[in-house]
């Protein structure tokens, strides 16, 4: 079984250049991807026109999404709102479940589960910092536990599960140890974003991919991109892309295998 993850993250309408946005559309309709994951920071400052501009967005995608909040997502400053009613915007534009409650998405061959990792606050002066709870790895897990043997396990989240030293600064996702170490064997791919940076690797047996930001304007010393996921019985390739004057065009792909300790590069 063959299955193909367009993964995009950082959309933040309010800061998007429509033209790169127009181009990718281009592009996912002929990668033909299984899933579109969205890895959240979908507006710039949660304002209802963001969230309208990125609703109508996300209905042109080709492709069925699995849809996360970033920090981004929830009110700023309106300190009112972001304690008392922080979704209150995303549940009305883009959907009306709970967002705190794991979302799943199956496909031939693939089982993604998505979280919010997005927090109001934090214990520490960067609240744009995201923390995934046992709660949520608990639902991750069920879901995993119910899906068919031989389905690519894939976690969708905002917030990184692995750094690059150039990304050190942002820190990981709060709460990373007990999830690695729970889904360890569990899980086969974990997709983020938040650091505007595209790169992949591999933590505790499994495959981190990170998308950059797929079409806005705060760019983090590397041009729009997006990523492909490829998966078969042999293996997985992230083929990262980043925009160029023409569109997107490849510029790295990393291949990863797996055997009995998990996930490693090929
Ligand atoms: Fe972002
Ligand atoms: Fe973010």
């Amino acid at each position: 079984m063959t299955v193909r993850i367009a993964q995009i993250s950082d959309l933040h309408f309010g800061r998007e250049i429509p033209r790169i946005a127009e181009v990718l559309l281009d592009d996912l309709r002929a990668a033909r991807p299984t899933v579109v994951a969205v890895c959240g920071d979908l507006t710039q400052r949660a304002r209802e026109r963001e969230f309208a501009a990125a609703k109508a967005f996300l209905d042109e995608l080709p492709a069925p999404a699995l849809v996360v909040c970033g920090n981004h997502d929830l009110p700023g400053w309106r300190v009112w709102s972001r304690f008392a009613r922080p979704w209150r915007r995303w549940r009305r534009h883009i959907t009306a479940t709970d967002p705190n409650a794991a979302v799943s998405l199956t496909a031939d061959g693939l089982a993604a589960v998505g979280v919010n990792t997005a927090r109001r606050w934090g214990p520490h002066p960067d609240w744009s910092r995201g923390r995934i709870s046992a709660r949520q790895v608990a639902a991750i897990e069920e879901a995993f536990d119910a899906a068919a043997p031989g389905d690519l396990r894939v976690v969708v989240a905002h917030h990184p599960f692995l750094l690059t030293t150039a990304g050190r600064s942002r820190g990981m996702v709060g709460g990373s140890a007990l999830a690695l170490r729970r889904l360890r064997h569990r899980a086969d791919l974990l997709l983020g974003g938040h650091v505007h940076l595209g790169y992949s690797g591999v933590v505790a047996g499994m495959v981190v991919a990170q998308a950059g930001t797929a079409f806005s304007n705060r760019l983090k010393g590397e041009p729009n991109g997006y990523n492909l996921i490829d998966a078969d019985e042999t293996g997985l390739t992230v083929t990262m892309l980043r925009c160029v004057e023409a569109g997107f065009e490849a510029y790295d792909r990393s291949r990863y295998v797996r055997d009995n300790e998990g996930w490693r590069a090929a």
